[in-house]
C-alpha cells in the first residue's frame, strides 16, 4: 500500500535556505518525493488551498505570507497515513509550542512563519494534491 500527502516548504523556508533541511528530514524518515515544484502562487490559489480558513481574522495575513515569494510544493509518499507522519515531523502549528526534534520546534519562532505545510487528513491530501499537481 502507498499513500500520498501534500507538503509545502513555505516562503520563509525558501528565503531562509531551509528547504534542503526540511526535505532531508522527510527523506531520512523514509518517505519519498514523487513530485516537486518551486512556484509563487497567486491569492486566488492561496484562497482555494486555505479555503477552510476564509473569514478568520488571520486569513489575510496568511494569504499575504504564502504568496509573497516562491514556495516549494511537493507530493510525498509513504506506506500508510503519510499525512500523519509528516504532521508529526512538522510539530504543532505554533512553533513556540512545537516540540524539540520537530521542524517547527527546532527551526521557527513565529506563528505565521512556521516553515512548512502538511495536509491535515486523507481528504485534504487528495484535495490539495489536486490543486497543485492536477496531472498526478
Ligand atoms: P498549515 O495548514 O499551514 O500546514 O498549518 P496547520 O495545519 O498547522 O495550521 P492551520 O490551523 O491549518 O492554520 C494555517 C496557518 O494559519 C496560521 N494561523 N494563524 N493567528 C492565528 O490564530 C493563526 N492560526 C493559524 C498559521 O501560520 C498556520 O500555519
Ligand atoms: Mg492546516
Amino acid at each position: 500500500m502507498s499513500d500520498r500527502t501534500l507538503v509545502i516548504c513555505k516562503p520563509d523556508a525558501v528565503e531562509r535556505g531551509l528547504s534542503g533541511e526540511i526535505i532531508r528530514r522527510i527523506e531520512a524518515k523514509g518517505l519519498k518525493l514523487v513530485a516537486a515544484e518551486l512556484r509563487t502562487i497567486d491569492a486566488e490559489t492561496a484562497g482555494r488551498h486555505y479555503a477552510e480558513h476564509e473569514g478568520k481574522p488571520f486569513f489575510a495575513d496568511l494569504v499575504a505570507f504564502i504568496t509573497r515569494s516562491p514556495a516549494l510544493f511537493m507530493v510525498v509518499e509513504g506506506p500508510e497515513d503519510t499525512w500523519k507522519v509528516v504532521r508529526t515531523l512538522m510539530g504543532v502549528t505554533n512553533p513556540r509550542e512545537a516540540a524539540p526534534g520537530t521542524i517547527r520546534g527546532d527551526l521557527a519562532v513565529e506563528l505565521t512563519e512556521n516553515l512548512v505545510h502538511g495536509s491535515d487528513g486523507p481528504e485534504s491530501a487528495t484535495r490539495e494534491i489536486g490543486i497543485f499537481f492536477p496531472n498526478l
